[in-house]
């Protein structure tokens, strides 16, 4: 296992964004939709990636990845059990369920079970296929699913916690093969919905509305392969922003879609950054003197409960006292005790968590819980006074690109070593 050794830095220079984890995913799974061979471009060679790819090749397909692009192409040994070895080391492959069920008639797909960031359902994604005509079960830890054919059907997917970004991907691709037309309301509006939405479209499906809280999709009887070029990752544009601000430097973050971040660009403005955006760069320059800001975290265009871990460390160190509230995952506040460790002082209440601003934090060992904490102990590190060490760095390695040498190149002190 690795770990990260973290000194305090100052940074300058410019960042490279890579292709979005969380649009490649669904993506990958709405390829079981065809049996042509699909080409995906600007994929970002992470774990979870890698994940997926075994559960592709697990239901059949043949994978080539360089690390860049991947080419998907069908094989003649085909299943339709994605086992819980796979899904529950990365809950995104829960959206094979609506691609097998739809293409393949049948799906076993294990239920992934809950996380640290919370309890993580998967109940909007059984109702709006069971709604679309599948016979779904659940069976020790599976959800088992048969459908002989599926239907067009008004779906409302809204839960106690808004919109799901999965289950509308789950819908959206099954419906896609339906017959007639679907219409979900209340969808998920993020942009990594709108691109599975274009990249469907290129497939063959008829769909109208995605990025919208209202996608109307006409069933078409067959999809074919394509090519497609994955959007940038907002988050890890997002947590380099807030790299740039905890360690007070000037940063340019590059090959970013900007409009995908207006509500982290806010709040950087709000918090003390002087922000130019010039097509697909973002210059952030942090400003001599911070103030503390209330973050709310709802789904897109709201500020991204993603980004929150990263956005209290940065908060930790700005005088006077900041409130976060999370709205989407009420107990995604694993990271705060080990910013305290770090001499932060958070308190966390339900689903707030307060936050007054400390003089300094202070290195220590801590150990990140899940990908996006363990972010926000890097860049408290790279503010952090002495030597900061991050254990577990596998979380990180899920989802991150190349995070230690990005990071490296634009002057931090940070190295991977063996733990
Ligand atoms: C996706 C992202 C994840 C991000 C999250 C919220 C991927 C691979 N992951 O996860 O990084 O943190 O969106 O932006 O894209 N919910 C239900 N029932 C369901 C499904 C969800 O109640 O059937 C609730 C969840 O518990 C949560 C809220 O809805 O409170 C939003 O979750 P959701 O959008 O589904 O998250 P994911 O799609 O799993």
């Amino acid at each position: 296992m690795d770990k990260f050794v973290i000194y305090k830095s100052t940074l300058s220079g410019v960042v490279k964004i890579s292709g979005s984890k969380n649009t490649t995913l669904p993506i990958m799974a709405a390829t079981l939709l065809t049996d042509q061979e699909c080409k995906i471009s600007n994929v970002p060679d992470i774990m979870d990636i890698r994940t997926m790819i075994k559960i592709l090749e697990v239901l059949g397909k043949q994978v080539i990845f360089d690390g860049k692009t991947l080419i998907i192409k069908p094989t003649k040994r085909e299943s339709v059990v994605a086992p819980y070895r796979l899904v529950r080391t990365m809950r995104a492959s829960f959206c094979c369920l609506g691609p097998l069920i739809a293409k393949r008639k049948k799906a076993k797909v294990s239920l992934p079970g809950g996380c640290v960031i919370g309890v993580r359902p998967v109940d909007l994604h059984i109702k709006g296929l069971r709604e679309l005509g599948a016979e779904i079960i659940i069976e020790k830890g599976y959800c088992i699913a048969k459908a002989k054919n599926l239907h067009g059907k008004h779906i409302y997917l809204g839960g106690a916690f808004g919109s799901s970004v999965l289950a509308t991907a789950n819908v959206m691709m099954a419906a896609s093969l339906a017959q007639g037309q679907t219409i979900i309301e209340y969808a998920a509006c993020e942009p990594e919905v709108e691109a599975l939405g274009k990249f469907l479209k290129k497939m063959g499906a008829q769909i109208y509305g995605e990025g919208t809280p209202l996608i109307k999709i006409d069933g078409v009887k067959k999809l074919e392969g394509c090519e497609f070029d994955i959007i940038p990752d907002r988050i890890e544009a997002g947590t380099f922003i807030a790299a740039s601000l905890i360690t007070r430097s000037p940063l340019e973050i590059k090959e970013v879609q900007p409009l995908h971040l207006t509500s982290v660009i806010e709040i950087s403005k709000k918090i003390g950054a002087d922000i130019v955006i010039k097509d697909k760069s973002i210059f952030i320059k942090p400003k001599s003197s911070f103030k503390p800001v209330n973050i709310v975290t709802l789904p897109y265009p709201g500020f991204p409960t993603d980004l929150q871990a990263q956005f209290m460390a940065v908060l930790s160190l700005v005088k006077g006292v900041s409130l976060i509230t999370e709205k989407i995952y009420p107990d995604r506040f694993m990271h705060v005790a080990e910013l305290n460790r770090m001499g932060a002082n958070i308190q966390r209440s339900g689903p707030y968590a307060i936050v007054e601003g400390v003089d300094k934090l202070y290195g220590a060992e801590v150990m990140a819980s899940d990908l996006r904490a363990s972010a926000a102990l890097v860049i408290a590190g790279l503010a952090a006074e002495n030597k900061t060490e991050v254990f577990r760095v596998y979380h990180i390695d899920r989802g991150y690109e190349c995070i230690e040498e990005k990071l490296r190149q634009v002057g931090a002190k940070i190295y991977r070593e063996k733990q």
